[in-house]
Parts: C-alpha cells; sequence; structure tokens
C-alpha cells in the first residue's frame, strides 16, 4: 500500500531512481504516463497514468479465496507543482475524477502524490489535476524542462513493512532433507516438516492460505527450493515524463519576432516591385 511507502520511506524515489514501492511489490509489470509536452504557469492540467492488466485474472486474497486486483500510483512532480484544488477544475476533468481521493506523500511533500488501492476493474486509468506553479510569486520555481516520475501498482505486495511475507509469493524451504509431513490446517494453508537424513535434525516451514502446493510427502528437497507456486499476477511498474514550464512572454516574443520577418519580408517584395516600375519607367524614354 502506499501508506507502507509513506511510513517507511522519506523520499519514495530512491538515489538510483528506483521507486521504493518495487521493494515490495516485487513483481514487474508496465505502467505509462501522459502529460501535456508544455504547460504555462498558474493552469491547471491532466496527467493521466495508465496500470494495464488482464481484468481477467484474479489474485489470491488474505484468506487463500480469489478476488480482484487493487491499483495503486505514486506521483513524483517537479518541485512546486501540487494537486490542483477543486474550485480549479473543470466539471469534464471533475467528472472524470469522480470519487478519487488523491493524497500528498508527506506534510512538506505536496509535489508527489499517491493513490489507492482503488478497485482496478473501475480504474486502470487515472487522471491527476495538477497545478503548475507560477515563478513570478515562486522564487524557486524557474521556467525550464522538468521531470516527471510516475510508480503504479496492480495487485498485493509480497513483503510486510515488518519483513514477514504476504501469502502472495512464493514459499521456499528454509533446510534440506526429506519432507517428512505436511499438515493441511483447517483454514487452509499447510505446515512443512522436513527432516535431514544425516542428524534427524527437523524445520518446520507455515505455508498461509494462497500457494498452491509444489512438493509431496517423501520428496528430498533442497534448501532454498520452492516449495509453492508463486500465485502473484500483479506488479508494479515506473516510468517518466517531461514537460516544460513555459513562460507566455516567450511565446509572445517569438510570436512577435516571427510577425516582424513576416513584415519585412512583405515589405521587401514590395520595395522590388517599386523598383521594378521605375525600371520600366526608364526604359520607355
Ligand atoms: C498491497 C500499491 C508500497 C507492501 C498494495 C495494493 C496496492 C499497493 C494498490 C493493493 C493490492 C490489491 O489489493 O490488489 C503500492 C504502491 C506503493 C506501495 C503504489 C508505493 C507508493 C509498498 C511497500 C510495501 C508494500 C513499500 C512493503 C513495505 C504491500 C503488501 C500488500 C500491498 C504486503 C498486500 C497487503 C494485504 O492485502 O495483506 N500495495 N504499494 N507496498 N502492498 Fe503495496
Amino acid at each position: 500500500y502506499p501508506i507502507f511507502a509513506q511510513q517507511g520511506y522519506e523520499n519514495p524515489r530512491e538515489a538510483t531512481g528506483r521507486i521504493v514501492c518495487a521493494n515490495c511489490h516485487l513483481a514487474s509489470k508496465p505502467v505509462d504516463i501522459e502529460v501535456p509536452q508544455t504547460v504555462l504557469p498558474d493552469t491547471v492540467f491532466e496527467a493521466v497514468v495508465r496500470i494495464p492488466y488482464d481484468k481477467q485474472v484474479k489474485q489470491v486474497l488474505a484468506n487463500g479465496k480469489k478476488g480482484g486486483l487493487n491499483v495503486g500510483v505514486v506521483l513524483i512532480l517537479p518541485e512546486g507543482f501540487e494537486l490542483a484544488l477543486s474550485d480549479r477544475i473543470s466539471p469534464e476533468m471533475k467528472e472524470k475524477i469522480g470519487s478519487l481521493s488523491f493524497q500528498s506523500y508527506g506534510p512538506n511533500k505536496k509535489n508527489i502524490l499517491v493513490i489507492g488501492p482503488v478497485p482496478g476493474q473501475k480504474y486502470s486509468e487515472i487522471a491527476f489535476p495538477i497545478l503548475s506553479p507560477d515563478p513570478t510569486t515562486k522564487k524557486d520555481v524557474h521556467f525550464l524542462k522538468y521531470p516527471i516520475y510516475v510508480g503504479g501498482n496492480r495487485g498485493k505486495g509480497q513483503i510486510y513493512p515488518d519483513g514477514s511475507k504476504s501469502n502472495n509469493t512464493v514459499y521456499n524451504a528454509t533446510g534440506a532433507g526429506v519432507v517428512s509431513k505436511i499438515i493441511r490446517k483447517e483454514k487452509g494453508g499447510y505446515e512443512i516438516t522436513i527432516t535431514d537424513p544425516w542428524d534427524g535434525r527437523q524445520v518446520v516451514d507455515i505455508i498461509p492460505p494462497g500457494p498452491e502446493l509444489l512438493v509431496s510427502e517423501g520428496e528430498s528437497i533442497k534448501f532454498d527450493q520452492p516449495l509453492t507456486s508463486n500465485p502473484n499476477v500483479g506488479g508494479f511498474g515506473q516510468g517518466d515524463a517531461e514537460i516544460v514550464l513555459q513562460d507566455p512572454l516567450r511565446v509572445q516574443g517569438l510570436l512577435f519576432f516571427l510577425a516582424s520577418i513576416i513584415l519585412a519580408q512583405i515589405f521587401l517584395v514590395l520595395k522590388k516591385k517599386q523598383f521594378e516600375k521605375v525600371q520600366l519607367a526608364k526604359m520607355n524614354f
């Protein structure tokens, strides 16, 4: 969940560029982001994040039963950019957003937005309403090209913040030897006893409801060999985009420059016509 990232990490993007969700959401799946190429200051625009997946697939829930996947997103905007307040958002955009509620990553991290978990069936495409900053009022923001980073996830993670495994991952043998006993628990899940044939030492591996068992009693197994299948159908992905914060004066300046060139060209042509008339007049003398 994004809240696990908020609690565990000051900054969701590590120095290597990796977004921290990947530490617990181990499978890699694509995400996609779409933003305008350029925005003017103090303007509301849309950043559309897509988390594609096959809506038919189901994942294991906590009780071992199957259910739909949820999605979540972390969006890392440049300093100064933030969530647009509802009085600035157009009615069409409001309709798209519906009842989604975006959160900032932390009290002084207004440029980092998170959302989720929300049902993936409905929200595999999420439009963030964003307000661009105005460099004339915010002195630490400049008219530049900025990167935007996004992380998007569908499906349950593999590791809890305390380091324990979820039931949406593969379980490996913590000892080598022979599978001497498999107990199927009432609420689902297994207790697998592995006995070392040389010294009789036993380890017990507890498997929660969810993953499917791959070993049977009497089988001899190696250390770290998978005892179960990997039930994970979800995954996390990250991507980036670029956005230019454009100075309206620059655009006006460019238009003025282009207009002046057009005028200059027209005047040159007119001058040429005038000169041709003079030449013609001279010839008639
Ligand atoms: C579940 C997103 C970070 C561990 C989920 C779900 C979403 C999500 C959408 C629900 C999946 C479902 O129900 O189908 C994210 C995002 C993250 C993030 C966007 C980064 C901003 C983390 C981190 C950890 C983690 C850092 C580990 C410390 C888990 C676990 C679950 C889960 C264990 C399953 C919980 C359960 O159902 O018991 N996450 N997550 N996530 N996440 Fe994350």
